[in-house]
């Protein structure tokens, strides 16, 4: 290639650039050389800036040129634990509170189909023919040629990586060739349209989304485009709605626009609604260093204190517990962790009818609701444990955590202080100590939280920090994770 074609190219990657944020950077510009040179000899044109000039000036071979250019690449029931939690979680709870109107999916970026038909086929599974009363299922694509394929509804082998053949037999009918066509009834239940992400205006289909699916898509655009479609995206978001991109791409977009949470340890985005804390004032946590508390009467302690133990006050001795219920709890227990909520629930209200004062209880509830989203209720089982033990670390944590999803950052600081004086090594309150003080500039202290959790996840065995606290979905990997690419913004961004 000539330095001349060089420049030429360089007018077709402004365009694409500015127009639908797709970056030909590097080995990808191989790809847009190939892309105008197929165009152009299908038009009979020569010069490349004749070229550029119909490119620019006529959407129909804009499209045309995109179509050769985009990375489609998708298939069925891709990253499965996402859909999975979708499917099992936050659609049945979103559901659950919607008094009118169908719950909205967007999948914005959906090549061919494979990503919108997933969610539509899951969604039978789980709901039967009602769920095309209760969904509404849109895909967008800059592409045409992929959203007329998404249409048509064929699909060849490599879409099917991994489905489940039962799904297929029960979705698909064979079309010959190797191809199965996807049913009627699922081709009915999805919309498809063509939107550019970076338009100015996105199609009515897709207004009010409660779950949008942005997955392998941010990839392909430079960070400016990166944030400008995630802002837009969000802003479209319903309160309380969810926005998830790929595995690989969700640090990139902890951009504080959209709520980083952590659900069956995955990672979403969430619009968060405004919940209101009740005025705190008579129930405050009597244990707290400097206040005057009455003794607790007898706790069956949450976690073992380590780190700071020695300037605990001491613990009143437990007196005799009340027979059967360690084995109801660790049922509790075992139940909540094989991801049966309802049942764990439901067990833990037995064993505190039976004993009001078993703090762990409480706390496990207050764990349960907590995955849950369930903020209210879990901060009323935390402030039961913390009446029965003033010291109860996992208390603390979560009154922390529901705090900070309530946007009360200061009450949410209080109290993950309150965590690391009962146990220097609680790292969750490290962590979100740390995400507090960076969303508020102060990189110097999120730079020594960061620090902190890192240096307490290095040591120990393996799964011993999963498991140290509740609630029960901390991944500490994923957290380590987190804390390594906020050092590296730190750095950038310079204390
Ligand atoms: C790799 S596919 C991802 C498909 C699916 N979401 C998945 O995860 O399997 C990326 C898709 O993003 C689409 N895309 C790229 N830029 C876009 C834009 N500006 N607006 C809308 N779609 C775009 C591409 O056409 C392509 O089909």
């Amino acid at each position: 290639m000539t330095d001349a074609d060089t420049i030429k190219l360089d007018r077709f990657k402004e365009l694409l650039l500015s127009r639908c944020g797709l970056s030909f950077e590097k080995e990808r510009a191989v790809t847009l050389g190939a892309g105008v040179h197929r165009r152009m000899t299908s038009l009979g044109i020569e010069e490349p800036d004749v070229y550029r000039a119909l490119v620019s000036g006529n959407e129909a071979e804009f499209h045309r040129l995109v179509e050769l250019l985009t990375v489609n690449e998708t298939y069925f029931f891709r990253e499965p634990d996402h859909l999975k939690l979708l499917i099992e979680r936050l659609i049945p709870e979103i559901v659950k509170d919607r008094k009118q109107g169908q719950v909205r999916i967007v999948s914005a970026g959906c090549s061919t189909g494979e990503e919108p038909y997933s969610i539509a086929m899951l969604l039978r599974e789980r709901y039967g023919a009602e769920s095309g009363k209760l969904f509404a299922i849109v895909g967008v694509d800059i592409d045409a040629n992929a959203i007329a394929r998404a249409q048509e509804g064929f699909f060849g082998k490599a879409s099917f990586r991994g489905t489940d053949t039962t799904l297929i037999e029960r979705y698909f009918e064979p079309a010959g060739m190797g191809e199965y066509r996807i049913r009627e009834e699922i081709r009915r239940d999805v919309v498809f349209e063509i939107a550019n992400l970076l338009g100015t205006a996105y199609p009515p289909v897709m207004g009010s989304p409660d779950i949008i699916l942005y997955r392998n898509v941010s990839i392909y655009f430079p960070v400016q485009v990166q944030h400008r479609i995630f802002s837009r995206l969000a802003e479209l978001l319903n309160e309380g709605g969810y926005l998830l991109v790929g595995a690989t791409e969700t640090m990139h977009h902890d951009l504080g626009i959209l709520s980083l949470v952590e659900q069956d340890a995955l990672f979403l985005y969430r619009k968060l609604p405004k919940i209101h804390i009740g005025d705190r004032r008579g129930q405050r946590r009597a244990g707290h260093a400097n206040e005057q508390q009455p003794a607790p009467k007898h706790s069956h302690g949450a976690t073992s204190r380590r780190g700071h133990a020695s300037v605990v006050p001491e613990r009143p001795v437990p007196p005799a517990v009340v027979p059967g219920i360690h084995a109801l709890f660790d049922d509790a227990l075992e139940l909540a962790r094989t991801n049966r909520p309802d049942a764990a629930i439901e067990l833990l209200e037995t064993l505190i009818e039976r004993d009001g004062s078993f703090v762990k209880a409480h706390a496990l509830k207050g764990s349960i609701l907590l995955n849950l989203s369930r903020y209210g209720e879990a901060r009323d089982a935390c402030n039961r444990a913390l009446a029965n033990d003033p010291l109860c670390l996992e208390a603390s944590l979560m009154l922390g955590i529901v705090a900070r999803h309530a946007e009360d950052g200061e009450e949410a600081l209080k109290r993950f202080r309150e965590a690391i004086y009962l146990d220097s090594s609680c790292w969750p309150a490290h962590f979100y100590t740390a995400e507090i003080v960076y969303s508020r500039g102060d990189r110097k202290r999120a730079r020594s939280g960061y620090e902190s959790t890192l240096r307490i996840l290095d040591t120990g065995a393996p799964g011993e920090h999963e498991r140290a606290y509740f609630p029960l979905a901390f991944k500490s990997d994923q957290f380590a994770a987190i804390c390594r690419h906020k050092l590296s913004l730190i750095k950038e961004q310079g204390t």
